[in-house]
């Protein structure tokens, strides 16, 4: 690749734009939608797929359910994100979840995603299936549809069978909210090729498989709003963290780069950098060793944020307050905003200077 390239931001026509349109709208068709796809030998778990069907929200009629139909909603229902489709990955708990009901509360139907499984470099306990389950609950309780489908982000394959089944129970995709994060701690020269890889593997190629999963769909309407919840790592080096915050630095490269390539399509692409956050990525004995191994306490946890990092007189802050920057980046008000990073950080971010 020529240097020009690697550096412009000559935002000009899509290269291939008409072949690649042919071949995702093929990929993409809401034909080949199936419930339980499987991919490279693994099976997404539909069963969460059709727990979430079963539900009387959820009838034949609306898995055909069409764009105008839903705006018909929309209007009824007069909510800011009424008769929009999000999907939240890595939403069984945490920020994910606080995301998911927050754009339920604002009117959306909502899908999430996660793992639900063990991840074995990972060393504090992932979300389980009974996690998904009561994220499924807030949401509906919300008055909106949900879906749930085990997939984890470094499959394209699972990603875009997680794109193809919201597309077929809600008609479209209008939001995507990549969220899903791991966190591997210890000296660089230390660290196990595991805790490099799957670090790299969920946190940065992880939100460009869920990016490339929604896009064809996005682009064929020409609209979509993509908002990452990356971290305030991605903007200063730590010690004992240099998957995470490599990968997180890695992500701001990634929402520029997709932010320009799909500018001219009516799709916007931003980060959210929040400060140290009241989630079980946190509040665990590993996570809380690793921050203080004298006092492996989420006591001890909050002094350093609010005493070392942020400027508020706020330790941890809430998965809430992380949600809250979401509808914003999914509203009209913000249609002129993209490729930018928003720190959702206590006044953190008065240390550094972009
Ligand atoms: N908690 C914090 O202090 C903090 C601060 C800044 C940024 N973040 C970021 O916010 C995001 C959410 O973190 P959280 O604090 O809610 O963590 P969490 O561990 O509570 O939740 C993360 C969710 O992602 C899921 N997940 C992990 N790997 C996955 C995969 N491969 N595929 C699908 N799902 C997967 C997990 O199962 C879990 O449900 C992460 O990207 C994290 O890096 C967190």
């Amino acid at each position: 690749m020529k240097l020009v390239n690697l550096f412009s931001r000559n935002q000009s026509t899509h290269p291939n734009q008409n072949t690649s349109r042919r071949r995702l709208l093929r990929t993409m068709g809401i034909s080949s939608a199936a419930f339980g796809a499987t991919v490279l030998g693994a099976t997404i778990n539909s069963s969460a797929a059709r727990a979430t069907d079963s539900s009387p929200q959820l009838t034949a009629q609306d898995t055909n359910t069409t764009v105008a139909q839903t705006q018909d909603r929309a209007t009824r229902n007069n909510k800011p994100l009424s008769g929009q489709v999000a999907i939240v990955t890595g939403g069984a708990r945490g920020i994910g979840r606080a995301v998911a009901v927050r754009l339920a509360k604002e009117g959306a139907d909502v899908a999430i995603c996660d793992i639900a499984d063990q991840i074995s470099s990972v060393p504090y306990p992932m979300a389980k299936a009974q996690d998904m389950e009561e994220t499924v609950r807030l949401i509906k309780a919300e008055g909106v549809r949900a879906l749930s489908v085990q997939a984890d982000v470094r499959s394209r394959q699972q990603m875009e069978s997680v794109a193809r089944q919201t597309i077929a129970a809600f008609g479209k995709v209008d939001i995507l909210v990549a969220n899903a994060g791991v966190l591997t701690f210890g000296w660089l020269h230390e660290m196990s090729d595991a805790e490099w890889d799957d670090v790299i593997a969920v946190n940065l190629s992880g939100v460009a498989k869920s990016m490339q999963a929604v896009i064809p769909h996005m682009r064929k309407h020409r609209y979509g709003r993509i908002v990452v919840i990356n971290s305030c790592n991605s903007r200063f080096g730590s010690a004992q963290s240099a998957s995470y915050n490599a990968s997180k630095w890695g992500v701001l490269g990634l929402v520029k780069c997709a932010a320009v390539e799909y500018a001219k399509e009516g799709i916007t692409v931003n980060a959210i950098n929040p400060t140290g956050v009241r989630t079980p990525m946190i509040i665990n004995e590993a996570t809380l060793t690793w921050a203080d191994p004298n006092n492996p306490s989420p006591a001890a946890i909050e002094n350093y944020l609010r005493n070392s990092l942020n400027a508020q007189n706020v330790g941890l802050i809430e998965p809430e307050d992380v949600a809250a920057g979401v509808p914003f980046f999914c509203s009209p008000d913000s249609r002129r905003i993209t490729g930018e990073a928003m720190d959702i950080a206590a006044g953190a971010n008065v240390r550094w200077n972009s």
